[in-house]
């Protein structure tokens, strides 16, 4: 596995790999990688003949008081798990190369309005702007063939997918963003890189999340009253030891448009909550 760390190096390698027509799979994380990310390399390597995978804490895409200088960077290590699971080029690119300059003098911003503010959007505001912006970057650096996010972030997903489908990042018919299941532990958390934050008491208890989740899909699956039963999940987190719950709300799998009763069409559950100093989301499908 090659690494670049410039763009210029990128770009070669990029050019080299597609030589023969091949097809390009991107996997862009913020490296502290596991099981969950690796699920998306061995999904890439599937749909396409090389896989690149970009390690790079975006700075823009965190809040002032949120975990930017703390989030955990392990570069050599990531390396090392992309290498075993045949990735065939990293890009690491700097700071600096990402945003020259600085990201505080960075002037260009995608705002993807409808599906950003809610949610998590909601306490973290400018979140998916980052999101957004750093995600279109990396589009025209790799121009991949096909991208892969895990549904872990359903959100993170409903955003891209909505900037790509508006600026004709993709074509609207192909198959070229991809949202790959969630892998969970064996007591069902959603695998996180911030779940390593967790304290042995709280790691316990957060199990009760998706625990709590899946009995208020089978109530509301039921035909249970919505809001009494979203009402009952937050009480069960509280009563677990979560210190608060941000959201738990049932959307529309679209448009995160809040659903107030169970309808036709394709719902998710969805839940941001919080257990020491750390915040876990969480999501599930519901009928
Ligand atoms: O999901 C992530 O790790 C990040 O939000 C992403 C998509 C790599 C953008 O920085």
């Amino acid at each position: 596995m090659q690494t670049a760390s410039t763009l210029d190096v990128l770009r070669t390698s990029v050019a080299k790999l597609r030589a023969d027509g091949e097809t390009i799979g991107l996997v862009p994380t913020m490296g502290a990688l596991h099981e969950g990310h690796l699920t998306l390399v061995r999904r890439a390597r599937e749909e396409c003949d090389h896989v690149v995978a970009s390690v790079f804490v975006n700075p823009t895409q965190f809040g002032p008081n949120e975990d930017l200088d703390a989030y955990p960077r392990q570069l050599e290590e990531d390396a090392a798990m992309l290498e075993s699971e045949g990735c065939a080029l990293l890009w690491a690119p700097s700071g600096e190369e990402m945003y020259p300059g600085g990201a505080e003098s960075f002037f260009t911003s995608i705002s993807v309005s409808g599906v950003s503010e809610g949610l998590c959007g909601a306490s973290r505001p400018g979140h998916f702007d980052g999101v957004a912006t750093v995600v279109c970057k990396l589009f025209n650096q790799v121009q991949p063939d096909m991208a892969f996010f895990g549904e872990k972030d359903f959100q993170q997903l409903a955003v891209i997918r909505t900037m790509a489908r508006d600026l004709d990042l993709v074509h609207p018919n192909a198959r070229q963003i991809i949202g790959v299941p969630t892998v969970r532990e064996a007591d069902g958390l959603a695998m996180s890189s911030r779940n390593r934050y967790l304290s042995e008491e709280h790691r316990l208890a957060a199990a009760t999340l998706p625990r709590a989740m899946q009995e208020a899909i089978a109530r509301i699956e039921d035909g249970q009253e919505v809001a009494p039963t979203l009402a009952a999940l937050e009480d069960a987190l509280l009563g677990a030891g979560f210190s608060g719950v941000d959201y738990a709300t049932l959307a529309d799998a679209r448009s995160l448009a809040p659903l107030d009763v169970k309808s036709t069409a394709a719902a998710r559950l969805l839940v941001a909550a919080r257990i020491g100093n750390t915040r876990l989301i969480d999501n599930m499908s519901v009928g």
